[in-house]
């Protein structure tokens, strides 16, 4: 439940951003032993956007889709009191990203941090800005989900390399008052059992990059597809469930639900077992592929730039991603 009982984080202003260059399936068949069928019946995706090498880092899509979200708000930078952003792949290793972004910008010495959750980055993001702002002294915070996931690809594993995109997504929490839209509920969570079914081997203080690691793909992302696949389906289920139902609400009652983008066959597999129809769900996975924290962000924003979020809806936030960790939220529009 929210922190305090008379503030509400009300969402005030979302944006998105995808870097121009659209990659197909077809392109890829150049690279790895793949093909646009497997791809599409498997994943759903059918284009993803990546940067060109050096184009652009995390914090520059990030600033992107941070000043769409202030342009929507009717804010500027010197409006927010954080920053919160949500990556596995900063700009560096060290500092934060989220530092680069403050500079960017100019949101003045403003607290601004990155958060590890992988794929569930942007629920976890959105939870820590939620108690921020319920928690009072931070009226504004910018939350935000960014990854270049083509910079830790193994370009030479189909099993993985066919899957990801890079992107940023972006959104306002500024506190309101509790009766009003914003954030009911989120509930986040982590299985440290799953730690090594999705995670990248080498190049962090456990292990150093050898140069067998190298020649091996240990310094990019590792997954064993299948076990993800059901973990996420089960648990994804099971947390939205307790999520409407501690706020004695039922699956009728969601109009929209801005879910992390892995797999079309997921959100497919948790719609049905939900009863939430498809029609309700808001999906980027065909056209970006799997963005990590920045894909539900990215919906968030899409929905609600769509026209069809009607003041007072329920929707549904969701994510899951290596930790494992997870979430899933409800917002009142
Ligand atoms: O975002 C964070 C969490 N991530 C996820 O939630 C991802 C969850 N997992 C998945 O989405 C799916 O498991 C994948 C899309 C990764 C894989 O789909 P799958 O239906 O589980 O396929 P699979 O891994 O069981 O592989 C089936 C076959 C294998 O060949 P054999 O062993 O049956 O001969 C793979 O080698 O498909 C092969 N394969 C491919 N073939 C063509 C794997 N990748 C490819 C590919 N193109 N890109």
């Amino acid at each position: 439940m929210s922190a305090t009982q008379n503030i509400r984080a009300k969402v005030v202003g979302t944006g998105h951003y995808v870097p121009e260059r659209v990659v197909t399936n077809a392109d890829l068949e150049k690279i790895v032993d793949t093909n646009d069928e497997w791809i599409q019946t498997r994943t759903g995706i059918k284009t993803r956007r990546l940067v060109q090498e050096g184009e652009m880092a995390t914090s520059d899509m990030a600033e992107m889709a941070a000043r769409r979200a202030l342009e929507d708000a009717g804010l500027t930078a010197e409006d927010l009191d954080m920053i919160v952003l949500g990556t596995v792949t900063p700009d560096h290793h060290v500092p934060a990203a989220a530092c680069r972004l403050q500079k960017r910008l100019g949101a003045g010495k403003i607290p601004a941090f990155d958060l590890s959750a992988a794929c569930a980055g942007s629920i976890f993001a959105l939870s820590v800005g939620e108690r921020f702002v319920t928690g009072g002294g931070y009226k504004r915070v910018l939350v935000v989900g960014g990854e270049t996931m083509s910079s830790i690809v193994n370009w030479k594993d189909r099993n993985t390399c066919v899957l990801f995109g890079d992107a940023a997504g972006a959104a306002i929490l500024e506190a309101g008052p509790a009766d009003g839209p914003g954030i009911m509920d989120v509930i986040i969570r982590s299985d440290g059992d799953m730690y090594d079914v999705l995670y990248i081997p080498q190049g962090g203080s456990a292990q150093p990059i050898t140069p067998e690691g190298l020649a091996a793909g240990e310094d990019r992302v590792i997954m064993k597809g299948g076990e993800t696949f059901k973990y996420a389906v089960r648990t994804l289920t099971k947390t939205i469930k307790e999520v409407l139902e501690r706020n004695n609400l039922t699956a009728d009652d969601v109009s929209h639900v801005v879910a992390h983008q892995a797999n079309m066959r997921i959100i497919e597999a948790v719609a049905q077992r939900l009863k939430v129809p498809m029609e309700k769900w808001v999906t980027n996975i065909q056209d970006y592929g799997n963005t990590s924290s920045a894909s539900a962000l990215v919906a968030l924003d899409s929905a609600r730039r769509s026209g069809n979020v009607k003041p007072g809806e329920i929707m549904v936030f969701a994510a899951i991603g290596a930790g494992f960790s997870w979430g899933a939220g409800v917002l009142r529009a």
